[in-house]
């Protein structure tokens, strides 16, 4: 094992210290249960521990092997999620006032640290797959339009891949950030497992992306909240993502969360190819068994252009008389099974090297006796999911600290909205703070929420405009 930091802290642990210093809980004495085993890690910055603010030991070395391992000239860890790695690539790269061409599927943090900075962005649309009622992603031809539209725009920010494990092909992309001379930032939140196997979509920061964070708690073996945003010494200098990293991140980071990272990083560098060769097999087999179950099937997400997580498994309910919701909710209540999400017709679930045969094999038993249950045979309509762009009335961050009421939906075409109106899932907005409200848009959220979809924004059906 390779693992400055976790080595440091069983050292530190052994010694049998007296610690006078922070935190309170001392070791983990003033702790209960699993909490007293996780307060004997929970230290702070002493002798020996380095600082994540200025590093030059163990926090360095293991930070330096990061970069290595996933193919970046630096990389700096993040106790706050990709969440503070997004607000961080950004400050680091727009200016007060400026410009960011992002996809309209960007994560709710692109949008806020806009705000902060005054900033606008420039929304692309994803590509669709209406028969599944999937978001693909950015395509490259709509990304450098952008560019061409907007010359003054100082960067581009994608997401790939996104909630369905679908990753815009990341090369032509790269190509364009290069003809433009701009950087490409990319949220790769989902995609931290992506080096370890070539069966997985290509590495964001390996193939060229200036600046690229990706969430290790929610594919790795790694404690949530934990992170890493990955850098070339590119357009953008090293010193400044350091400098705004420091900004933004606290000045007491958990050494539990940043233990996980380093035991991730490493465990998945010895191990990560033969556990995903065997979760690759795992899930082979799993396709085989489903296409015996006759009402469900797995969604295929292999687009051109695209390329496809295999650890996200979408099931398509379309031929049964359930919604995703009410699938999911059956499989948790009835089987004890726990999807990551599910959306109008589809349920997605997050597979990795620590599923066994069994859980597989309980999935599959539980999906069929849904079918014979629920299934219909016949496929039901759907509503097409809403892919435009609002007009803008005014800047985002004017819109978010404009003065707002609440009105009932019916009533709010012609009005200003003051928030982000998000279906969850697919997670892309309908409307952002500072976007026209249509009576196209109202009737739409309608029908939503009559299927009983999740609409972030949306409160005892009122919205909140701008007045
Ligand atoms: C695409 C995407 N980006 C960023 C984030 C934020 O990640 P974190 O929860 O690690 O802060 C999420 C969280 O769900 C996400 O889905």
């Amino acid at each position: 094992m390779n693992t400055p930091i976790l080595r440091m802290l069983e050292t530190y642990k052994n010694e049998n210290p007296v610690p006078f210093h922070m935190p309170g809980h001392i070791l983990g004495r003033g702790l209960i249960n699993e909490l007293k085993i996780a307060g004997q890690w929970d230290i702070t910055e002493i002798p020996g521990s380095d600082c994540l603010h200025s590093p030059v030991g163990v926090i360095k070395e293991a930070q330096d092997l990061a970069a290595r391992c996933f193919g970046a000239d630096y990389s700096i860890f993040l106790v706050n999620g990709s969440t503070t790695g997004i607000h961080i690539m950004i400050n680091s790269v727009v200016r007060q006032g400026g410009k960011l061409i992002i996809g309209r599927d960007c994560h709710k943090s692109v949008l806020n640290a806009l705000a902060l900075l005054k900033a606008e962005p420039v929304f692309v649309l994803p590509e669709i797959d209406n028969e599944n009622q999937i978001p693909k992603g950015i395509n490259p031809q709509d990304l450098e339009q952008a560019l061409v539209d907007n010359p003054d725009a100082q960067g581009i920010l994608i997401t790939r891949p996104n909630y369905y494990g679908i990753a815009s092909s990341v090369e032509d992309i790269v190509k364009i950030s290069q003809k433009y001379n701009v950087p490409l930032l990319i949220d790769e939140a989902h995609g931290a497992h992506f080096i370890f196997h070539n069966a997985f979509p290509e590495c964001g920061i390996r193939a060229g992306a200036e600046l690229c964070v990706q969430s290790l708690h929610k594919t790795m073996p790694a404690l949530t909240q934990t992170a890493i945003l990955h850098g070339k010494n590119n357009l953008i200098s090293r010193e400044k993502v350091e400098m705004i990293s420091s900004m933004l991140q606290t000045t007491s980071p958990s050494y539990l969360l940043m233990a996980s990272i380093d035991f991730a990083r490493d465990f998945m560098e010895r191990k990560g190819y033969s556990l995903y060769q065997r979760l690759l097999e795992n899930i082979n087999e799993f396709n085989r068994g489903i296409e015996n179950i006759p009402s469900i099937n797995r969604v295929c997400t292999e687009y051109k252009g695209f390329e496809t997580d295999f650890s996200r498994i979408v099931l398509s309910l379309k031929n049964t008389a359930l919604s995703g919701y009410s699938a999911e909710e059956i499989l948790r209540k009835d089987y004890g099974i726990v999807a990551e999400m599910a959306d109008q017709f589809n349920l997605v679930l997050i597979a990795t090297p620590f599923h066994t045969e069994n859980d597989f094999k309980k999935l599959l038993n539980a999906l069929g006796r849904i079918s014979e249950e629920y299934g219909t045979g016949k496929e039901r309509k759907n509503l097409p999911l809403y892919n435009s762009l609002p007009e803008r009335v005014i800047p985002l961050h004017q819109a978010i600290s404009s003065k707002t009421r609440e009105i009932p939906i019916n009533k709010a075409a012609g009005e200003i909205c003051s928030t982000s109106i998000v279906p969850y899932p697919p997670g892309i907005p309908l409307l952002n703070p500072g976007e026209r409200i249509t009576s196209e848009i109202t009737d739409y959220i309608s029908e939503l929420l009559s299927m009983g979809c999740l609409i972030h924004g949306i409160n005892n059906q009122k919205i909140s405009v701008i007045i």
